[in-house]
């Protein structure tokens, strides 16, 4: 099956306005590979079909199930590790200084399956427990799909294999259904919910750790600047923001300070 060029050039135009996802040009063997699977379940005979209705109906429920389908959502336990090691000795110890008392809160804000969420979680309740008491991650996506796994918190063993070292997996996860789950002292650290980086950003309140990884490289620059407006209002000084090691934050020049010099992945919020 080939998906004409107009109507490629229409999704991409759609999922650029809803999610700001920029699909690019000559994926349409991508496009079909992820949408075909929704022919049959919705009962369409082409993708034309498919993309056409989406966009002129713009029913909720095909609308999902189309966005849950074309994002990425590659991520795994302690990604890119170096960043975790940082986040053990450089950013949370001076946040655990700052906040005693007070509740610490994270934000993993493109959070796929909700590895890293827990991961941040794990982190926590093992080198940091009295600062993980009151600790709450909140963990959001613009796939319904993935708050949903976040929520249910099961992964399989390829999953846990992928990052998670020995200890912190016999530790922090229980066997069931051929998988494994995290366990309730961990769940209770993390909530889920679904939120689009792309829309006006509500309920977030002041955060003071924010993880936006592996999403930054997906936008634009201009929603890379609408990204760094909002992300501001919910920071207090002091506060840490945390990126993937090849993505950037255009347009804060002097609000951020690099929380070490050689990572200008990881800043920390001047005010
Ligand atoms: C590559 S994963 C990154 C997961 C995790 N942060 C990590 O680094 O492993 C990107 C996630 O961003 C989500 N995403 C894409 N566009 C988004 C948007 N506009 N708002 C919120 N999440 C979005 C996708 O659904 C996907 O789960």
């Amino acid at each position: 099956m080939t998906i004409a060029l107009e109507m490629y050039d229409r999704l991409a135009e759609f999922l650029q306005a809803e999610i700001a996802l920029q699909l690019g040009e000559s994926r349409g063997y991508l496009v079909e590979h992820r949408l075909s699977p929704l022919l049959n379940r919705f009962g369409f005979d082409s993708l034309e079909d498919l993309i056409d209705v989406v966009i002129r109906e713009r029913e909720s429920t095909l609308v999902q199930a189309v966005i849950d389908a074309m994002v990425t959502c590659e991520t795994s336990f302690f990604r890119e590790p170096g960043t975790f090691d940082l986040l053990r000795t450089r950013v949370i110890p001076p946040l655990f200084e700052e906040r005693q008392g007070r509740a610490l809160r994270v934000w993993s804000g493109a959070a796929a399956s909700g590895q890293e969420a827990y991961s941040v979680a794990m982190l926590l309740i093992d080198r940091f427990p009295s600062l993980a008491r009151t600790a709450n991650i909140l963990a959001t996506d613009v796939s319904s799909r993935m708050v949903q796994r976040t929520r249910l918190g099961w992964y399989s063993q390829l999953e846990i294999e992928r990052g998670l070292p020995h200890p912190l997996a016999r530790r922090f996860l229980t066997p069931e259904h051929n998988g494994y789950k995290v366990r309730p002292e961990v769940a209770a650290l993390v909530s889920a919910r679904q939120m689009n980086l792309a829309r006006p950003w509500q309920m977030l309140g002041i955060l003071d750790l924010v993880l936006l990884r592996n999403i930054l490289i997906y936008f634009s620059p201009v929603v890379k600047a609408s990204i760094a407006e909002q992300l501001i209002r919910h920071l207090a000084p002091g506060s840490v923001l945390v990126m993937a090691t090849a993505e950037s934050l255009p347009g804060v020049d002097g609000r951020f300070e690099k929380v070490v010099p050689s990572e200008p992945h990881v800043l920390r919020f001047r005010g």
